[in-house]
């Protein structure tokens, strides 16, 4: 594993694993190759590019240039997508063209190539979970034997890049992992989702903004727990698993809104409830015990209110990051009343 390609490395969750995998294994060398679309900034790795991370601005779609990276690679990690559940119920093109066709490009290439692939995907293609079995213990929670219900055009895609990834290693023997995580936080992440969106919103005077009634739960992790998890399935998981990747950090939109506010010294209820999304998953929540049992996968970040606050005080030293794309992110939203 000493080549790794990872798409999508300069997006939320890619730049965050390429930077863990330079620190904790220094004799990596890590090609990235992302499109730069809205979602991926070249800041996030400015500081350890050269040397032992290199990036290729191009397309998962390019089957050439796909071909070539991979011949250069002992394993794929693909995290490129098109991630956004809002911008998906408005335009879900992308979605397909990215999270469907871009998959089947890279899975070409690793199987003719023979190379070993990881294929991050996401909770959402178990669709939701009702409400009134919260904090219920563990009975309910998505395991890896759950069936594929995607809900949204965002969590159909992704639905679709699994299934061409199991596919393929039955019928063409693609030597493959797959991992299904639920919402990540901390740096790097863009401003259109829901945690920085709000701390952010709260930095540059304007007011948090609720979907509905806000009981909708999501199932916190930290995205340096993420990359953890997905090294231990690269280099010790099973060919052929699917590993679910979670942390138990249910909470309801509204209780990580409140505690977003309490931490930056705001009135609990200084937001605004704004039109909910439609369709909106209820909730999500990951039993992770055969990524701990198989693997000894732990995360670190248990402490989700430590990681809030760290993360608030990111996007405060780091308004350069995010400030430039605040207007036009917030007038997108008010046009669909958001
Ligand atoms: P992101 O939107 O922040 O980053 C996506 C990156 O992919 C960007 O850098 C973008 O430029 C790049 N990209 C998009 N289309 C491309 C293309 N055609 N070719 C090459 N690069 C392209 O997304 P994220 O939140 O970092 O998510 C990364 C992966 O993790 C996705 O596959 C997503 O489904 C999955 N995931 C995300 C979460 C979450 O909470 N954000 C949870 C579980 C799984
Ligand atoms: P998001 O970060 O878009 O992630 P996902 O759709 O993958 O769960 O949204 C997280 C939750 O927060 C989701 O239930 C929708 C809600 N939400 C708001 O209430 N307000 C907002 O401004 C945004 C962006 C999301």
């Amino acid at each position: 594993m000493n080549h790794l390609l990872i798409t999508g490395g300069v997006g939320f969750i890619g730049a965050n694993f390429a930077r863990y995998v330079y620190e904790s294994h220094p004799k990596v060398q890590i090609v990235v190759l992302d499109k730069l679309t809205y979602a991926g900034n070249r800041a996030n790795l400015t500081d350890i590019l050269g040397g032992r991370v290199k990036l290729v601005v191009g397309d998962i779609c390019d089957a050439p240039l796909v071909d070539r990276l991979v011949s250069k690679a002992d394993a794929i990690v693909h995290f490129a997508a098109e991630s956004h559940n809002d911008k998906a119920l408005v335009n879900p093109w992308p979605f397909i063209q990215t999270n469907i066709v871009g998959t089947y490009t890279l899975i070409q290439a690793a199987t003719k190539q023979h190379k070993r692939f990881h294929h991050v995907s996401t909770d959402e293609v178990y669709g939701d979970l009702p409400l009134s079995e919260y904090g219920s213990g563990d009975e309910g929670k998505f395991t890896p034997t759950s069936p594929y219900q995607p809900s949204s055009p965002y969590s159909a895609s992704k639905a679709s890049s699994d299934m061409l990834v199991r596919a393929w290693t039955r019928s063409f023997g693609l030597q493959a992992t797959i991992s299904n995580c639920s919402n990540n936080y901390g740096p790097y992440q863009h401003i259109e989702k829901f945690i920085p969106r709000q701390i952010t919103n709260i930095l540059s005077g304007r007011r948090p903004k609720l979907y509905g009634s806000g009981n909708n739960v999501r199932d916190w992790i930290h995205t340096n727990d993420h990359s953890a998890a997905i090294w231990d399935i690269l280099t010790k998981g099973r060919i052929v698993e699917t590993y679910l990747i979670g942390a138990n950090g249910e909470m309801s939109n509204k209780a990580v809104l409140e505690m977003i506010l309490q931490l930056m010294g705001q009135p609990q209820d200084a937001y605004d409830v704004v039109r909910d999304r439609p369709g909106h998953d209820l909730r999500y929540a990951i039993d992770a015990s055969k990524l701990r049992t198989e693997l000894g996968w732990r995360p670190q970040y248990t402490n989700f209110e430590a990681g809030l606050q760290d993360t608030i005080e990111w996007y405060t030293s780091h308004r350069s990051w995010w400030e430039t794309s605040k207007a036009q992110v917030e007038q997108t939203y008010a046009r669909h009343n958001q």
